[in-house]
Parts: structure tokens; C-alpha cells; sequence
């Protein structure tokens, strides 16, 4: 067997991440280039290697989950979020259930958060929020970010739900009490049911088409009739309707 396609399937063993699920030039010139970088020559070596050192498998782990993220990303997103998906879905409703999927450090779901307490009660406002990488979630847990994750947030919000100390922010605590984070592997676990909205932004474009359509059928069982799938700005679905989807708006897609 191919050497990478030996260390993909050791690496599954280990973490139950299944790379083979990720586009495979991009993935593996990433983990090559940090191999090489550590001074291992064949895949093998590198796989002992950081089976006995715990910095080195943190380093790969981060290396293969890629976590950039910032408040508000692709800020004009948001706006449609917040001026016509939002008050759509609270048409009638006092309540909706939300879920971040692959929110990395935790900015997503806080942005999230700070849109919808302008329209409910913060004690009103429940978002569910998973990642593969505990680590990321940890960081999203604490909610202390530097100054260049909060470029696109505005003044208003920015004032109201962060603290400044230092160089760093901090995300308030009644905004954090919104959040819960969660352990969850779009590629191997449980779909939440009942959604009323579902983000799930920027992680697709590291998957197989394959792996994609899967995934995209399990968030259309997630919603309930009427909710909206938000996506990332490069992450438009090709044919929507072969998942119960009808385009929203750009980057939107209702469940049928
Ligand atoms: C680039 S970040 C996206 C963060 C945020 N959604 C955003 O758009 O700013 C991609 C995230 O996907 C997560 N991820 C990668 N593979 C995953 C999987 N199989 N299941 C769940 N999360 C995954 C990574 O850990 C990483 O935190």
C-alpha cells in the first residue's frame, strides 16, 4: 500500500479522524510539508514519532484542522443574516435552535449570539456549537481573542459584549453563557435533529465531493421544514434541490 494511504489509515486508528474523506492533494501537501519540516522522511517515521510524542501529534492535529476564524466573517453575510434570515425564522416564534458546526475557536457561534440578542432576551438564546478539535474548542471556551478577529465587528457590539484587557479581548460572559461546545466529527457522528438554523461554514471545501454529499444530506435531516443552512462564501451548493434546499439567499439554502 501506498505509504501516505498506510499513515491515513494509522491516523483514523489513533484519532478517528478519516483523512481519506479530505481532498487528498491539499491534505497531504500540508502534512508533508510539516514532516519534512520536523526532519522525517517517509510517512512511517513520522507516524512513530508522534505516537510518542504528545507536541508532535498536537502540532499534526492542528496542522489537519486548519481553525482560522473571525467574528462576522464575510461581514455582508451576517447583514443578510440578521436583517432577512433571522426575523423570517422568528416569524411567530419566541425560540429557535442553532447550530455551529466546525466552529473552530468559538467566533462563529459567539457572532451568532450577539445578532440574535437583538432580537430576543439573552436568557432566550441557545447555540449549540461542536468541533472536531478540542483543542479549538478550549480556546472558544476561554473567549479571549486578539485585536484582528474583531476587524468586522461592529462598533455597537463590539462595545456592548467585549472587554478589552490589554491586547486581547474578551468575550462577555452573558454572551458566553448563550453558547454550549461540543465534541462532534461531521464525518463519523450523530446529526442534532430539529434545527432551525444550521451553520456550517468553511470546512467543506476541505472534503471529497463524496464525503460532501453525505454530509449535506445529514443537515437537511437536521433542519425542520422552513430552516435555513448558511454556508461559506466559496461553499455554494451546486444542485440544492437534490437535498430538499431552495437558494434563500446567496449562501442560504431553505429546507423544503
Ligand atoms: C476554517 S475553520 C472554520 C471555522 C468557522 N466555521 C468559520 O467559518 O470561521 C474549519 C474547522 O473545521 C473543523 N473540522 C475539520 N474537520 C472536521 C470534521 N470532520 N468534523 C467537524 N469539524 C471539523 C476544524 O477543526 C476547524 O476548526
Amino acid at each position: 500500500m501506498q505509504e501516505y494511504a498506510e499513515f491515513v489509515k494509522r491516523v483514523h486508528k489513533k484519532t478517528g479522524i478519516d483523512l481519506s474523506l479530505y481532498k487528498e492533494a491539499q491534505m497531504k501537501r500540508r502534512l508533508t510539508s510539516l514532516r519534512d519540516r520536523r526532519g522525517y522522511q517517509t510517512f512511517s517515521s513520522y507516524f512513530e514519532a508522534i505516537s510518542s510524542d504528545t507536541s508532535l501529534f498536537d502540532e499534526l492535529l492542528d496542522r489537519m484542522t486548519i481553525n482560522v476564524s473571525e467574528f462576522y466573517r464575510n461581514r455582508q453575510r451576517f447583514d443578510v443574516l440578521e436583517n432577512k434570515v433571522i426575523p423570517h425564522l422568528l416569524q411567530g416564534k419566541k425560540r429557535i435552535k442553532v447550530w455551529s458546526a466546525a466552529c473552530s475557536t468559538g467566533e462563529e457561534p459567539y457572532t451568532l449570539a450577539m445578532i440574535l440578542s437583538q432580537f430576543l432576551p439573552l436568557s432566550q438564546i441557545e447555540i449549540m456549537a461542536s468541533d472536531i478539535d478540542e483543542n479549538a474548542m478550549e480556546r472558544a471556551r476561554k473567549g479571549i481573542y486578539p485585536e484582528r478577529s474583531l476587524k468586522e465587528v461592529p462598533a455597537h457590539i463590539k462595545q456592548k459584549f467585549f472587554r478589552r484587557e490589554g491586547a486581547f479581548y474578551h468575550v462577555s460572559s452573558e454572551i458566553k453563557r448563550c453558547v454550549t461546545f461540543k465534541k462532534h466529527n461531521l464525518l463519523a457522528d450523530e446529526y442534532e435533529q430539529g434545527c432551525d438554523l444550521v451553520v456550517c461554514r468553511n470546512v467543506m471545501i476541505y472534503f471529497t465531493e463524496e464525503a460532501k454529499n453525505t454530509i449535506y444530506q445529514k443537515f437537511s435531516r437536521s433542519l425542520n421544514r422552513g430552516g435555513i443552512f448558511f454556508v461559506g462564501s466559496t461553499e455554494q451548493i451546486f444542485s440544492p434541490n437534490k437535498f430538499q434546499f431552495e437558494v434563500f439567499d446567496t449562501f442560504f439554502y431553505q429546507k423544503g
